[in-house]
């Protein structure tokens, strides 16, 4: 009875730890994928604005108006540091030849803008529903600006393993406030940029000001942009910015304060950095 029982408990033993050794000889060879440093929450939060991404007067009007300041940020950002030929400065391709990369491009607002210029833009983002819309949106265009224009359901961290310094501008636009581990994302960017190469980066300032003007009133008072949209936590500062992009061989060579006049839609410069601000830093060639 009793060696009966033990014989059964042995059994059961056995039965139970085989699939376990199975999937275990399965795991081999262990997968080299990069981390991935993609909140879903946030991803998901501004994937449910897909459907109101081209709609200007819409959720996301703040970034159709934000091209105003940030394509010739970007411009003239790669004019002053000598990356455009003199004769292509005030021609209407003045981009032509720079390869760009724009990190969580969404539904391609800004990525279209840089085209327009004549960049050849590629375009990735974890959101694969916003690159969708992007690609959908890309199809109304004239085929000389289309096919400028690349996307990519990526994260950073997988582009840039296959893109090691391939772009001449790296462009992370109202994205790093989304990103949790900032020094993992930056390194990321930074890789897949070429030496002399700028990184143009827009973002929120980590202070009591953004935090009453970029959650509280934008999300709760003036309901510019749907509740969740921001956590004040994943804000930084623009000191805190430099000093990472600093330990990766870059220097920072502009910072400008961004206002937004909520009530004509429309970004102006400013001095103040108090809530929106926009940075271009250099990547140093390996030598200087
Ligand atoms: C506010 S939208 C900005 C879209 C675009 N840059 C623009 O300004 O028009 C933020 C984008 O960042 C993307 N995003 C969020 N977390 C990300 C991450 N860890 N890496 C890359 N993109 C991310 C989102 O999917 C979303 O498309």
């Amino acid at each position: 009875m009793l060696s009966s029982m033990r014989f059964r408990v042995l059994y059961r033993l056995v039965i139970n730890i085989r699939p376990s050794i199975r999937s275990l000889s399965q795991i081999a060879p262990i997968k080299t994928n990069p981390p991935s440093n993609v909140d879903q929450y946030e991803v998901d939060t501004l994937a449910k604005m897909a459907s109101d991404w081209w709609d200007p007067t819409g959720p996301l009007k703040g970034l159709h108006s934000m091209n105003a300041l940030r394509v010739p940020l970007i411009r003239d950002g790669l004019i002053s540091t000598g990356l455009i030929p003199k004769e292509q400065i005030r021609t209407p391709q003045v981009l032509s030849g720079i390869n760009i990369l724009e990190v969580g491009c969404g539904g391609g607002i800004l990525t279209e803008a840089l085209a327009r210029i004549r960049a050849d833009v590629c375009g990735i983002d974890p959101g694969e529903k916003l690159i969708q819309v992007a690609k959908d949106h890309a199809q109304l265009l004239d085929q000389n600006i289309a096919s400028k224009i690349h996307y990519e359901v990526e994260t950073v961290e997988e582009h840039s393993k296959k893109n090691v310094e391939k772009y001449d501008a790296i462009v992370a636009s109202e994205v790093l406030e989304h990103v949790s581990n900032k020094i993992m994302f930056l390194e990321h960017c930074l890789l897949a940029l070429k030496p002399g190469g700028s990184i143009f980066i827009t973002t929120l300032n980590k202070t009591t000001a953004s935090w009453l003007g970029g959650i509280v009133a934008a999300e709760y008072i003036l309901d510019l942009v749907p509740k969740n949209t921001h956590d004040w936590d994943k804000f930084i500062s623009p000191l805190d910015l430099q000093r990472v992009l600093k330990t990766y061989n870059c220097s920072t060579i502009l910072v400008h304060g961004m206002c937004f006049e909520f009530w004509r839609n429309s970004w102006c410069w400013t001095e103040s950095t108090e809530i929106n601000y926009a940075l271009q830093a250099v990547k140093l060639m390996d030598d200087s």
